[in-house]
């Protein structure tokens, strides 16, 4: 990269096309998660009732390329590409040789990477004839991703924040309600997992295991509303390789540029 470089921001064109799976390229598969109540490695059919077919098949999927849709491409236009900035003054402060990049996601509409994946789960979830979405915060941006994307898609979406964030936070749940969600503070009366944590734990302050078990009872007993999360599945990692892929881009496109490399973004080593 030219020494000189402050920040890389590429052309609409250059939003990826696909996600990619890491999946194939493990030596052996990853072990299946396992069913909470059997302990036996979850089916498709286990996941229906919190999740759309298309956000199961993509978990399950052993494809290296999943095409994004249109429709979630031209959201992603919002912010994407995002820039690529060199760290110069962290490297100073830290007096590296070392040249410091990090790609800057606060560029969304809601300020974290966390829309790349909360969009195309909305997405999926509108086209299978879902109308409503239930999550869990803790700090509270994923709760504000989502909110986003469901009003993106005008899907209702009802979010569990763990208590000391939702009262630490004000503004976390004005960012949601700003986006038409609801939020509440976790443990809630709203559920019956809320309503024995509440009866056992009175004074706590909530912990995203609570809030998760909110979500996904709310999610389960209402045929129209399906659970989404912003880590742990496999596909939420899908969702963010645009991120990798861009800065793929930014160093071919630069190194072309210099007349360095001829090389292909999968090729190059950083
Ligand atoms: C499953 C799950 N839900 C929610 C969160 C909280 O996300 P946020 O802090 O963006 O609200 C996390 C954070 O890592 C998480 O792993």
């Amino acid at each position: 990269m030219p020494k000189n470089l402050y920040k890389a921001v590429l052309g609409e064109a250059d939003i990826p096309t696909h996600w990619y799976n890491i999946v194939p390229d493990f030596p052996t598969p990853p072990a299946p998660p396992l069913h909470p109540g059997t302990g036996q490695p979850l089916v498709p059919d286990d996941l229906t009732a919190l999740f759309p077919m298309g956000l199961i098949e993509q978990e399950a999927s052993a494809e290296r390329w999943i095409e994004i849709p249109e429709p979630v491409r031209e959201i992603y236009r919002l912010w994407r590409p995002s820039p690529l900035y060199r760290a110069f003054r962290l490297e100073q402060a830290l007096g590296t040789k070392a040249r410091i990049y990090y790609k800057y996601e606060g560029s969304s509409p809601v300020g974290s990477h966390k829309a790349n994946s909360s969009v195309p789960q909305a997405y999926f979830n509108k086209i299978a004839g879902r109308t409503r979405l239930t999550t869990e915060t803790g700090a509270g941006q994923w709760g504000a991703a989502l909110a986003f994307a469901a009003e993106v898609f005008g899907l209702e979406c009802d979010i569990w924040q763990v208590r000391s964030s939702f009262e630490g936070k004000p503004y976390r749940s004005a960012q949601m309600a700003v986006f038409g969600a609801k939020a509440v503070g976790s443990p809630s009366e709203l559920t019956e997992v809320g309503r024995q944590l509440r009866l056992k734990f009175p004074d706590t302050s909530g912990s995203l295991g609570m809030a998760i078990s909110e979500a996904i009872e709310e999610a389960a007993k209402d045929p129209n509303a399906s659970y989404s999360l912003g880590s742990v599945l496999n596909l939420v990692l899908l969702h963010q390789t645009v991120i990798g892929q861009e800065v793929l881009v930014v160093v071919v496109v630069v190194c072309q540029g210099l007349g360095l490399w001829a090389c292909s973004g999968s090729e190059f080593i950083f």
